[in-house]
């Protein structure tokens, strides 16, 4: 048995406890968008911003805490990944801002005509920045995607590789429409083959299990905080030698020693910092370590097999509901097993996606339309992205209750 294929053993209604929102009685089905936080992300924020809130490296002790405040959170993100050893890990704001940043910085070094490739199936944040470059002389090209099965070919690829010296492969780790997850040791081992660098988008894969860098040989992998438990910021992992290429952005004096400040203009959001700080600390009780007992990569790698453990008899429920309704079109993999990730999406013969989630909404549960910014796969499927998709999209702490509600609002419409 596959390890994600387990069954779930943990109490979800201890880990819920963890979450102030959650106590409502609002059924949150939009985690793909952004997830809560549990209590000791926003006291963390808190505590920080009411003892530590001054500038780091002046030397005094308060500002020596909020410098090691900021190293930590490099520290802990970099683990996050299972990146020690072999990169470093850099903060921002955004994905789609270190992906233009990163972009940016490939853009100096790369001579006129090199080709850049993108998945058809990635969000725009991963596809915008690199197509951008083909106005400054490089040869950006789309990983065109098979419509029946929306996977994206390794064989299509292979040809676009063959063709001319690239330098970037731009890719989702899983897509934030579709949900399956896809080879990316693969991709990476077929773009190394043709000295291209890999660049993983693993924004919607992250929420759902442990990310590890070594394991997928990823030259860049980047994802969004917000939705994986902590404050709205993100991380963008970076292979030592790959980063070895580029120049960060940050002022020209600032020297590369200076580690992620390099590519972190300006610095970043220090109380976010202390917020995903605080994130180990739910990790550890997901991961049903005892209170006090040390945090590790394990640890990391414990909670989300327990995540994916309480996610899988969801998503199971959920697609098998929507099968049994014969106006519904799932987009992406018609399975509920563990080769895709909770985030689910269908189309309906004659309803609209608003019809269908305002429908929803008066339930009270939150799911979402639209394209989800993966704009080019909807535009490659012929849907139109005024109204995209209906989107529904779990984590761990969402409960059977909370689906079997959906199921029933839609029941309702479908
Ligand atoms: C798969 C995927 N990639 C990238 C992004 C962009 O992330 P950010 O909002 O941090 O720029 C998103 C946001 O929803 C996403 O789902």
């Amino acid at each position: 048995m596959a390890l994600a294929d387990a069954p779930a053993t943990t109490d979800v209604s201890k880990l819920r406890a963890h979450f102030p929102s959650l106590q409502s009685g609002f059924a949150y089905l939009e985690n793909a968008g952004g997830s809560q936080v549990p209590r000791c992300v926003p006291d963390a924020i808190h505590e920080y911003m009411t003892t530590t809130y001054v500038q780091t490296g002046a030397g005094y002790p308060q500002s020596v805490v909020a410098t090691e405040n900021v190293d930590r959170a490099h520290a802990f993100a970099n683990t996050f990944v299972g990146g020690d050893g072999i990169g470093m890990t850099i903060l921002a704001s955004s994905t789609t801002t270190l992906v233009h940043m990163l972009a940016n910085a490939y853009a100096l070094t790369m001579a006129a005509g090199t080709r850049i490739i993108a998945a058809e199936t990635g969000h725009e944040a991963n596809v915008g920045p690199w197509a951008g470059l083909a106005k400054r002389g490089f040869d950006f090209q789309v990983w065109r995607m098979n419509r029946e099965t929306c996977q994206c070919p390794l064989k299509t690829l292979e040809k676009l590789l063959q063709e001319k010296p690239t330098k970037i492969v731009a890719f989702p780790h899983a897509s934030n429409l579709l949900g399956e997850i896809v080879d990316a040791r693969a991709i990476a081992d077929l773009a190394h083959s043709y000295g291209a660098r890999v660049v993983v988008d693993g924004v919607a894969y992250a929420p759902h299990r442990a990310i590890d860098v070594m394991a997928l040989d990823a030259d860049y992998y980047v994802f969004s905080w917000y939705k994986v438990y902590a404050p709205h910021m993100a991380a963008l992992f970076g292979k030592e030698e790959a980063l070895g290429e580029i120049e960060g952005p940050n002022h020209f004096f600032i020297p590369r020693e200076a580690g992620p400040y390099k590519f972190e203009l300006g610095g970043i959001m220090h109380e976010s910092c202390a917020g995903l700080n605080a994130l180990p600390r739910y990790l550890s009780a997901v991961a049903g370590r005892p209170e006090g007992a040390g945090f590790d990569r394990q640890t990391i790698v414990d909670a989300f097999q327990v995540m994916a453990s309480l996610e899988l008899p969801l998503q199971r429920r959920f697609v098998e509901f929507l099968q049994s309704k014969p106006n519904v079109r799932i987009i992406g993999p018609a399975h509920g097993e563990s080769g895709r990730v909770s985030t689910i999406s269908f189309v309906h013969n004659s309803l609209t996606p608003p019809v269908i989630v305002n429908h929803v909404h008066k339930h009270p549960i939150g799911i979402r339309y639209g394209d989800a910014y993966a704009f080019r796969l909807c535009k490659a499927l012929g849907i139109d992205t005024a109204t995209g998709v209906v989107r529904a999209s779990f984590v761990h702490y969402n409960t059977i209750e909370e689906i079997e509600r959906l199921c029933a609002a839609l029941d309702g419409i479908l």
